[in-house]
């Protein structure tokens, strides 16, 4: 399965950030159209089209302690969002850099490793889908299954059933199946976490000796070669 990953960079090469987030993305093999906004900004629909993918108002994109940013007037309080938006072309340089766009998607390289939540965009569950079917063109019956996120708050908990896609998986998938095919996005040269986490939680079944025997296989997306 071949996939053609396409960016495009507002860079700005004098930047530090700008270049690491570029090197990010060529890193995870993305092909990149740089745009040094410096010298040609975006128009104006556009960036009120990035502002709202984004999810952002024009100040919050601005470098507020650019010189530029009180010459040009862009600290009136008065200016609407046309206006500022007007201000931020004629003065590229009040605008906060990189952004990267990609898939419909925005984000500021602040930090840079932003740009690796561009990346997840169910390449392993669209390769998944295809397992299931060799499975089931071989004869047998797959189950797809998914692993529930991990969460960084601690406070928070799954819904009982995911809003799309398979359901989460238990533990007695892994007594019933006759046998299993794990799938994960290469995070950090390794498993994702929530699968990670899953694992962990199987020692019953490894004590027990439940998996014993049966055929088992792997498969992973990543962004480069490992
Ligand atoms: C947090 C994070 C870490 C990543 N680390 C790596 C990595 O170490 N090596 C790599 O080749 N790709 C890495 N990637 C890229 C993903 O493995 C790649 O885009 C994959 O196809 C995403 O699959 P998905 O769409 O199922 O999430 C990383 C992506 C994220 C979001």
């Amino acid at each position: 399965m071949s996939e053609t990953k396409q960016a495009r960079i507002f860079h700005n090469p004098r930047c530090s950030k700008s270049r690491a987030t570029l090197t990010l993305l060529e890193e995870n093999s993305v092909a990149t159209d740089i745009v040094e906004y410096l010298k040609t900004p975006p128009s104006e629909a556009e960036l009120d089209e990035i502002l709202t993918q984004l999810g952002l108002e024009p100040r919050d994109l601005m470098r507020k302690g650019e010189a530029e940013y009180k010459e040009a007037g862009l600290d009136n309080p008065d200016l609407d969002r046309k206006a500022l938006i007007k201000g931020m072309v004629e003065n590229p340089k009040v605008i906060e850099r990189p952004i990267v766009l990609m898939n419909g998607k925005a984000v500021v390289g602040r930090p840079p490793e932003n740009v690796l939540n561009l990346l997840r965009h169910g390449a392993t569950a669209a390769m998944a889908k295809q397992v299931a079917r060799g499975v089931n063109l071989a004869g047998g019956e797959a189950v797809l299954r998914v692993v529930p996120p991990v969460s960084p708050d601690h406070e928070a908990s799954a819904p009982a059933v995911p809003d799309a896609g398979a359901p989460y998986v238990e533990l007695h998938d892994m007594r019933e199946c006759e046998g299993l095919i794990l799938g994960s996005p290469g995070r950090f040269g390794n498993m994702a976490a929530p699968l990670k986490h899953f694992l962990e939680q199987t020692s019953d079944l490894w004590l027990g000796g439940t998996l014993r025997d049966k055929p088992a296989a792997a498969f992973t997306s990543t962004g480069s070669l490992h």
